[in-house]
């Protein structure tokens, strides 16, 4: 690239300072340059994020977090910044481990391939590792070329595993619930306890389910059962029904909002109009849109497990549940779950495919031992990857 000939490269670097962000120096030229990162190509629809003037909503409700902004110039012009935090999870067979996650990189779009991103990954690594991580991962959509490489090739990551994310709109109209199956809402203590029952197997499962499950910005967590099966258990004493399926739901609305741009006035008109008949003839049933081009919130959906042989069909009474709750709600737009590619449940959420993408990237690095062969990065010990809705 020829921006990057000669040493001009080095110069720009020499005037790039790494810094933890300080809301008053910082965030008026931070959310100008993330506003700007945003645009996406001209003529095709973008999803944009508008974090509601709280650059560290996404990482804030981890104890243990960071946000480095990368300042350019006697003026200190925010032109990169990455967020991460710290945690301890699961890395399968109930061995726990301290794990840093990496988000939010961004560069300003006349300041990249000077290695600002590099650097910024760098320090974040150092942090980390300051704070005891083990392991650092990050996530990214498999079509993101610049963000695979930086990592991969740059950084010395692992791609570790794909997860597919499954998003249904809200519509106006209320999905039906099986009048034999009981919905039940789990206080935060008895949802722990199940929880630590059934995750502890899996992968990236955190030690502080408790503080998450009882976090306000969990709506609840809710267990489907047959009704003829609700005298055959007794949770509390770890009695489980032969079938039933679980999740919890996190409300992002309160976090930030998403909004789509971009789109012809065609498009526009359609989903307008399909929503103006959703609304007035619900008991029709059309897959409305929701109007997605106003900011719009989500419902994340985690913790999903299903047993038993009507697991399939009461995970769907569920899905159908937290719809109903969202369309009572308002202002949420979408249901969306990720999950493992071999995780059962993915086959049971419904969700639209248009609007869902299979591959989301996961890649792992070990911060001791670079490069180095082990559990993480080798085969996965199990299907199941519980994604913590902090995350999202
Ligand atoms: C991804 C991003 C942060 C990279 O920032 P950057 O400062 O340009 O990165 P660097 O200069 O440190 O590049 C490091 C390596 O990444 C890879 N890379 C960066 N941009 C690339 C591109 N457009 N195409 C292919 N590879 C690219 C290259 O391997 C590069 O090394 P090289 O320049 O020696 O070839 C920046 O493009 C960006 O902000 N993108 C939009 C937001 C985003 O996708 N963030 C990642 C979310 S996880």
């Amino acid at each position: 690239m020829s921006l990057k000939i000669g040493d001009e490269s080095w110069q720009k670097r020499a005037l790039v300072v790494i810094r933890e962000y300080d809301e008053e120096r910082h965030k008026v030229s931070l959310e100008k340059m993330e506003k700007l990162c945003e645009v996406g190509e001209r003529g095709k629809p973008s999803l944009v994020t508008d974090l509601m003037g709280d650059p560290i909503c996404r990482i804030r409700h981890i104890p243990l977090h960071v946000m480095l902004v990368a300042e350019y110039g006697e003026e200190g012009q925010v032109i990169g910044v990455i967020r991460g935090c710290v945690k301890t999870v699961t890395r399968g067979n109930s061995v726990y481990v301290k794990l840093a996650y990496l988000l939010g990189l961004r560069v300003s779009h006349q300041h990249r391939r000077f290695g600002i991103g590099t650097k910024l990954v760098e320090h974040l690594e150092e942090w980390c590792k300051q704070k005891g991580a083990k392991y650092a991962y990050m996530a990214t959509d498999c079509t993101n070329e610049p963000s695979i490489n930086l990592f991969t090739k740059k950084c010395y990551y692992s791609k570790f595993r794909t997860l597919t994310m499954l998003v249904q709109p809200v519509h106006a109209h209320y999905k039906p619930i099986n009048s034999n199956v009981a919905i039940l809402h789990l206080p935060p203590s008895l949802a722990t306890s199940i929880y630590n029952h059934i995750f502890t197997n899996s992968e990236f499962f955190p030690r502080d389910i408790d503080l998450i499950l009882s976090n306000k910005l969990n709506l609840g967590t809710f267990m489907a059962i047959p009704k003829k099966y609700l005298s055959k258990c007794d949770l509390k004493r770890g009695i489980y029904p032969p079938s039933y399926s679980i999740l919890s739901v996190w409300n992002t609305k309160e976090v930030f909002k998403l909004q789509v741009k971009g789109v012809s006035p065609l498009a526009h008109a359609c989903c307008v109009g399909t929503r103006v008949l959703d609304e007035w003839m619900p008991w029709l049933r059309v897959p409305s849109y929701p109007d997605v081009f106003r900011p719009f919130g989500v419902y994340f959906l985690y913790g999903l497990h299903m047993e038993g042989k009507y697991g399939r069909q009461l995970m769907k009474c569920l899905c159908g549940f937290v719809h109903n709750m969202a369309r009572d709600e308002g202002g949420c737009g979408a249901i969306v779950a990720e999950l493992g590619q071999r995780d059962p449940v993915k086959d049971a959420v419904p969700h639209w495919r248009k609007f869902s993408w299979a591959e989301d990237i996961w890649c792992i690095k070990n911060l001791e031992k670079c490069g180095s062969y082990d559990c993480f990065t080798s085969r996965s010990s199990s299907p199941v990857i519980f994604v913590d809705p902090r995350d999202f």
